[in-house]
């Protein structure tokens, strides 16, 4: 019997009982590699990506994937060769492109804090553009470009304050947060920027926050945009490009944000109307191309009924799976084995780590015992780039699944990798 695909995961789904990403089954991967394991589908990636391709059809555009949503190099290399830039905000970062084979002209680089050698690294490198997030900043790297006998490429990143509606910690266009420079403030930035030396004016940059569901915030923000190229360019400074950041959720419970075509065709629908439909435009998509391409396998160890929570113990933790602990992030988790017949309990699905906030799920219901496998879901963005090794646990491996064809794009690290910089000091006599 084939059940459809799980909501939110279109290449997921149930064959003969057995849960299978593509066409591979899970648990003979997580028999082959052990677990906890990444698993991710290149289809899903593809898919999604597809989605932006066919919204920007016939325009001039470029998909930057926000490569801090998952920045292992097979993955990078495969948005590369479907034809994206990448957003970067650090010169590690850059290296991963490099490594991946990316165009270093494809690349926009992002972030508050970036240092005098990252801005010479990136200048060397010749990237596309530098997001600059304020004034101080373009000050250093003007200075830093022209020491080198070079021009930056800039964008000013505007904070348009509209209010993205998402979780306070990834929300990043209000007045109250660090990115980019206040709404009032950017003509004047321009106007500095085209008089330094070391710079030339490239574009306009925004990012408005992440896990956005609704398309409001994004037109408020493309108005707010819009009206300050009007004025820049009135004031005489060029805009070639406006580069509008990423944000756009996933469903990871049921949440329904727009379709990338459908929201694009709206935001496209705005510039057309105001007749700036054939400017060159720029997108960071992160979360949306891989976030529901990736599950996380793992096993139960333990079950242990208590009098107020029956916790369902795991060998992935919060090291491996931060968003709950983080954000308190909702992700489904699934057994591999189409539910047993059982009695189903109420579990808190918990990891080994020494914290109560190492929790995966709460309030699940599922038939399991120790010995069963479990797909924690929506674990494609934020999990595999934000992991540690806190409590000294190796990170796990991860898998590119490909139709039938799974391939080892990260080895399991091993608990020497971890301590290999360390040094003992030298024994006393
Ligand atoms: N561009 C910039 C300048 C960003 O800061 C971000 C994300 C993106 C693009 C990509 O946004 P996305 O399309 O992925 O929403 N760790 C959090 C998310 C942090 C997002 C940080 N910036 C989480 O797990 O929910």
């Amino acid at each position: 019997m084939n059940i459809p695909p799980l909501p939110g995961h279109p290449h997921l789904h149930y064959a003969q009982g057995q849960l299978q990403l593509e066409g591979v089954r899970l648990a003979d991967l997580a028999a082959r590699h052990g677990t906890p394991l990444y698993v991710y589908s290149r289809a899903a990636m593809l898919d999604a990506l597809a989605a932006y391709q066919r919204g920007f059809k016939g325009r001039k555009a470029r998909i930057c994937y926000a490569m801090k949503a998952n920045s292992s190099l097979a993955i990078l290399q495969l948005f590369a060769q479907a034809g994206c830039g990448f957003d970067i905000v650090s010169g590690g970062e850059l290296e991963r492109v490099l490594a991946a084979g990316g165009d270093p002209s494809t690349v926009v680089f992002s972030g508050v804090g970036k240092t005098r050698g990252e801005m010479r690294q990136a200048l060397k490198a010749g990237i596309g553009c530098f997001n600059v997030e304020s004034e101080a900043e373009l000050e250093v790297l003007s200075s830093v470009a022209q020491a080198l006998g070079l021009r930056a490429p800039v964008s000013i990143r505007v904070n348009p304050n509209v209010d993205a509606k998402t979780h306070p910690y990834i929300s990043t266009g209000l007045k109250g947060n660090k990115f980019g420079i206040a709404h009032e403030r950017v003509l004047a930035t321009y106007r500095r920027a085209a008089s330094l030396p070391g710079l030339h004016v490239k574009g306009i940059d925004c990012h408005i926050g992440s896990q956005i569901t609704e398309a409001t915030p994004y037109l408020d923000a493309m108005d707010r945009v819009l009206d300050l190229v009007q004025a820049i360019e009135a004031a005489g400074i060029a805009i070639e490009h406006i580069d509008f950041g990423g944000g756009l959720g996933i469903d990871y419970q049921g949440d329904a944000p727009p379709a990338a075509d459908a929201l694009w065709a709206q935001l496209l629908a705005r510039l057309d109307a105001r007749g700036q439909g054939d400017r060159m435009l720029m997108i960071e998509p992160g979360r949306s191309l891989v976030g529901n391409a990736g599950v996380c396998l793992t096993e139960v160890l333990y079950l242990k009924p208590g009098e107020q929570k029956n916790f369902c113990i795991v060998d992935a933790a919060m090291n491996d799976l931060p968003r709950p602990m983080m954000y308190e992030a909702f992700h489904g988790i699934v057994p591999l084995a189409q539910q047993r017949a059982g009695e189903t309990q109420v579990y808190d699905v918990v990891g080994p780590i020494c914290e109560s906030g190492d929790w995966l799920g709460r309030e699940r219901t599922l038939a399991v015992q120790p010995g069963d496998l479990l797909a924690v879901l929506s674990a494609g963005a934020y999990c595999s780039a934000m992991g540690s090794t806190y409590n000294t646990r190796a990170r796990p491996a991860e898998i590119l699944v490909d139709g039938s064809a799974a391939h080892l794009i990260r080895e399991r690290e091993s608990v020497s990798d971890i301590f290999r910089s360390e040094r003992l000091v030298p024994a006393k006599i």
